[in-house]
């Protein structure tokens, strides 16, 4: 399936354009490197699962790139392997950053919080299987084991976070009730930073200390997929007992020591939960009332796809306030959502839903360019210009099958 139109604009040559002028590569502290920054002006370094969606992109015409990208990834393993959520290639940061970034110092190479854990599915689905890559095998494998070892904490196979920019949906309003303030986007988010800190962001550390941890809902679906990518079995059982609410219909995440204690129905209408659509094994009763309670619910399906929160939600919101990036996923419509809930659509056989994303989308994109996200109502671009993921619309208009796995 392939979008036919005519109205002249070549979304596969700008989005290629766009990541090869993101491009960067050079030699820091004794590795080199080599992959796209989400955006040249707002986002210099590297950014976990930004790399992972650009080389998902890039695999379609250069997987030499593609590879290069995730091996620089990679290459930022620490021996016990971890992979922090920002890798600071070729220059440290600067002191209004270092406030707000999860650094234990700012000599560290990379922040110490994670992202969602994309790399091995990411890898699948990009150039094969993981585990037939003799370079990336074993750094993968250390990679997931110190995931298990470190965020695993009730032992069932699925990831508790410690802050809300762990989730990748940084200010999300699904998180006010577990941090109050501290939440990110809210006044006193620097202080989780700092207490965090305090205990070495180690999460177990944080919840013997009573603090949040949260089990979320995005995170674990893309875990799942990361595991299975490398011949792990399926989460999707363990996902839909812990967080699935059947009188809800809707997935909420499970959460320890929250500030303002607040069940699911309680919460803000947040996309996340139509993320398990992109799990193979979820079970149809579960997809179809998602699909059919949800995404095509007015709330979510009048607005260009896909709005990070109900449009008629009072957590909505598109504006900034004076103490920093308050709409980062706290309304407008990002594309990365709308590629995972398209990709569990077309593997549902509704390729009538997810075209009808991919030419909104389309339209938007010939219009505004390649936005970091997009005003829900009116498609207006707002936050980052030139933003890498932001080409996952390519794969959303002609889907390319996956080169290994699920
Ligand atoms: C914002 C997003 C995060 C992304 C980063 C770089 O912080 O919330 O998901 O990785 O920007 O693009």
């Amino acid at each position: 399936m392939s979008i036919e139109v005519s109205d002249g604009f070549d979304l596969p040559g700008a989005a290629r354009a766009l990541l090869e002028g993101n491009w960067k590569e050079g030699d820091y502290r004794g590795l080199h490197y080599a992959f796209s920054v989400p955006s040249p002006r707002s986002y210099p370094w590297q950014w976990y699962w930004d790399s992972c969606f650009h080389a998902i992109v890039r695999a379609r015409y250069d997987e030499d790139r593609s590879r290069a990208e995730l091996l620089t990834l990679l290459g930022a393993l620490r021996d016990d392997g971890f992979i922090g959520h920002t890798v600071l290639w070729g220059q440290p940061l600067d002191l209004g950053r270092a406030v707000r970034y999860n650094i234990a110092s700012r000599a560290d190479l990379m922040t110490s919080t994670i992202q969602p854990p994309i790399i091995a599915w990411a890898w699948a689905r990009a150039l094969g299987d993981p585990a037939a890559d003799p370079v990336a095998a074993p750094l993968l494998e250390r990679h997931h084991a110190w995931l298990r070892a470190n965020r695993d904490l009730d032992g069932d196979g699925l990831l508790w976070l410690i802050q809300p920019d762990e989730s990748g949906m940084d200010a999300s309003p699904k998180f006010d009730h577990v941090w109050g303030l501290r939440a990110q986007g809210r006044m006193l988010f620097p202080s989780l930073i700092h207490a965090n800190r305090r205990h070495g962001f180690d999460a177990r550390r944080v919840a013997a200390a009573g603090r949040p941890v949260v089990c979320e809902v995005l995170t674990n679906v893309i875990w799942s997929l990361s595991e299975q990518a490398l011949g792990r079995p399926s989460l999707t059982g363990v996902l839909v007992d812990r967080l699935w609410d059947d009188a809800a219909g809707r997935f909420y995440d499970d959460v320890r020591g929250a500030v303002h204690p607040t069940p699911g129905p309680a919460r803000p209408a947040t996309w996340d939960t139509l993320a398990p659509l992109a799990l193979p094994d979820l079970p149809d009763a579960i997809a179809e009332r998602l699909i059919a309670e949800v995404l095509e619910a007015p709330r979510f399906a009048v607005g260009v796809p896909l709005a990070a929160v109900a449009l008629d939600d009072p957590a909505f919101s598109d504006r900034e306030t004076w103490w920093g990036r308050h709409r980062h996923w706290r309304g407008p419509s990002w594309v990365n959502s709308a590629w995972l809930v398209a990709l569990g659509l077309r593997r549902r056989g509704r390729d009538d839903l997810a075209d009808r994303m991919a030419e909104r989308l389309r339209a938007t994109i010939a219009r505004e360019g390649f936005r970091e996200y997009y005003e829900p109502g009116t498609g207006a671009g707002m936050g980052a210009h030139d933003f890498g993921w932001s080409t996952l619309a390519w794969e959303l208009i002609d889907p390319r099958p996956p080169a290994f796995g699920p």
